[in-house]
């Protein structure tokens, strides 16, 4: 899979697939992480990327051209599965969005900055927009990263044991029970004895009830399936 990650603070995207499971992705030839420099492409002087919003109010708007301009490139050079607009009023993000954006080849993302985009790139570009929350960033790089990582550690070959995506929290609707390693005895405080019952059967029985527990507790709205 190839991603194209369009951006204003591309240095805020350095960091985040060089390591561990994203670096291994990439080493392994199976993901492709490109951020582009928005500033890189614009037309107007001085890197200028944005500016005031028609109407009035405070914050600015970022402006289409330079947007077009790379988006435009990009497309030129193959084409994408989807265009994603990482932005507060997109659809939630969801373990299932991930699961079906793991099976792409080429995704484009781009990161919002300031008031956001010009509304006419949603428009006439954007394929798909993705909240992480209902929280507000100061911008989308973080949101990407969240959203590369998600999908990167799904696809086929990047995770060694090709079935422990299996039991992540949320692929079956439930939250992951809890884990133990080793000492057995730590300050007193001890592992649950199933665990070290060797019985695989049982072991798988009581992590269900954990997982439904948990889930019972802390999101029950998983268990009606919303
Ligand atoms: N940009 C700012 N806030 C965001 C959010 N919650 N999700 C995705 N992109 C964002």
């Amino acid at each position: 899979m190839r991603i194209d990650i369009i951006s204003v603070v591309p240095d805020l995207l350095e960091s985040p697939f060089n390591h561990s499971i994203m670096k291994r992705a990439q080493s392994r030839g199976l993901l492709e992480v490109h951020v582009h420099n928005l500033r890189d492409y614009t037309p107007y002087k001085q890197g200028q990327v944005d500016d005031y919003q028609y109407g009035g109010g405070a914050g600015m708007v970022m402006m289409p051209e330079p947007l077009a301009i790379l988006i435009e490139k990009l497309k030129e050079e193959r084409e994408y599965d989807e265009i994603i607009y990482m932005t507060p009023d997109g659809n939630l993000f969801e373990q299932k969005t991930a699961n079906r954006l793991s099976l792409k080849n080429n995704l484009m993302i781009i990161c919002g900055h300031y008031k956001g985009i010009d509304e006419r790139i949603r428009q006439h570009f954007v394929t798909m927009e993705i909240s992480i929350g209902d929280y507000v960033l100061s911008g989308g790089e973080l949101a990407a990263a969240v959203v590369v990582d998600a999908i990167g550690r799904l696809i086929p070959g990047v995770l060694n044991d090709e079935t422990s995506a299996l039991f992540d929290s949320y692929q079956d609707n439930l939250l992951a029970p809890p884990v133990y390693t080793r000492p057995a005895d730590f300050r007193g405080w001890v592992v649950p004895e199933v665990l070290l019952s060797g019985d695989p059967k049982k072991v798988d029985a009581w992590r269900h009830e954990e997982a439904l527990k948990r889930t019972a507790e802390r999101r029950p709205n998983l268990l009606e399936g919303e």
